[in-house]
């Protein structure tokens, strides 16, 4: 598929985050309707105003994505009465092992947001795509789906899932004239990545991911995945001899031994 026009409406789930957030405020345009999701009544309201000041006209949806079936529900109305161009399904939350590894509790919680929660998302709007014809969305994995990062096991889980989830989908879905892409980003400056305990080579400001994400976007790119130096390393590791990958890793400290 070919270059995308740029999109009437956006929808941005996690839009109240470090990455989401970016991504309104780039979009932000005279004439363009936003639907925007997050949980935090404050910082919604502050981006929505943010948002309108650049011309944009805001949906804001307040849900709890671990609510699958009430968010697919709520989504299915609003895609109903708005049509929607592009869906960034961006959401996201981690958790960092600890000495006693990582309890059920939060492998589901982690499982629910970026996995279940991503592909309700997706599964709630293309019905409404195919009934219009086309659309296109974005899936935010990261450089981890490549090879699972040892401090965060199962939210590498996730991003591999989503990543494979997209790149099927998106075969799937071209001849249907909807646009899959699986985003890979390394780190970005966000509460998110505040959180990850090892060093973040070559982290970007959450403002450049946003522009990185639009361009891919809108050349219609199966993957948008940054920055290149950790995207490459990323894609060898998955590649080397399993051991090899292993000490590579601890060389470069991202295995926690606490
Ligand atoms: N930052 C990085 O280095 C990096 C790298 C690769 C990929 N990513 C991916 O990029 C995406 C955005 O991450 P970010 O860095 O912008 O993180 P962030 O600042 O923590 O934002 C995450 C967003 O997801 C929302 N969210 C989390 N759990 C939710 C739930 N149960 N229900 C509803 N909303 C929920 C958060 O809402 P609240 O504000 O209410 O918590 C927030 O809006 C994620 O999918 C992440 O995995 C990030």
């Amino acid at each position: 598929m070919s270059r995308r026009t740029p999109p009437a409406s956006v929808l941005i789930t996690g839009a109240t985050g470090g990455i989401g957030r970016a991504l309104a405020l780039h979009y932000a345009a005279p004439g363009r309707i936003l639907i925007l999701h997050g949980r935090d009544t404050t910082k919604m309201d502050a981006l929505t105003q943010e948002c309108t000041q650049r011309g944009a006209r805001v949906l804001a949806l307040l849900h709890d994505l671990t609510d699958i079936d009430g968010w697919m529900n709520a989504l299915d109305k609003v895609a109903s009465v708005n049509p929607i161009d592009l869906a960034i399904v961006n959401a996201g939350a981690t958790h960092i092992i600890g000495g006693d590894g990582e309890s059920w509790a939060d492998i589901e919680r982690v499982l629910n947001t970026n996995l279940r929660a991503a592909l309700a998302t997706t599964s709630a709007l293309l019905p409404h795509m195919q009934r219009r014809g086309g659309g296109q969305i974005a899936l935010i994995s990261s450089v981890s789906a490549w090879y699972g990062i040892p401090v965060s096991p199962a939210y590498s889980a996730s991003k591999a899932a989503l990543k494979n989830y997209g790149e099927a989908m998106r075969a799937w879905l071209a001849p249907r004239n909807i646009a899959v892409s699986v985003v890979l980003p390394g780190f970005v400056k966000s509460a998110m990545s505040d959180k990850f305990p090892t060093g973040k080579p070559f982290m970007l400001s959450a403002e450049d991911a946003a522009q990185r994400i639009a361009r891919g976007l809108a050349r219609n790119q199966a993957r948008i995945s940054f920055p290149m130096l950790l995207a490459a390393g990323t894609w060898f590791l998955a590649v080397l001899p399993a051991p090899v990958s292993q000490l590579l890793l601890q060389w470069l400290g991202f295995s926690r031994k606490t």
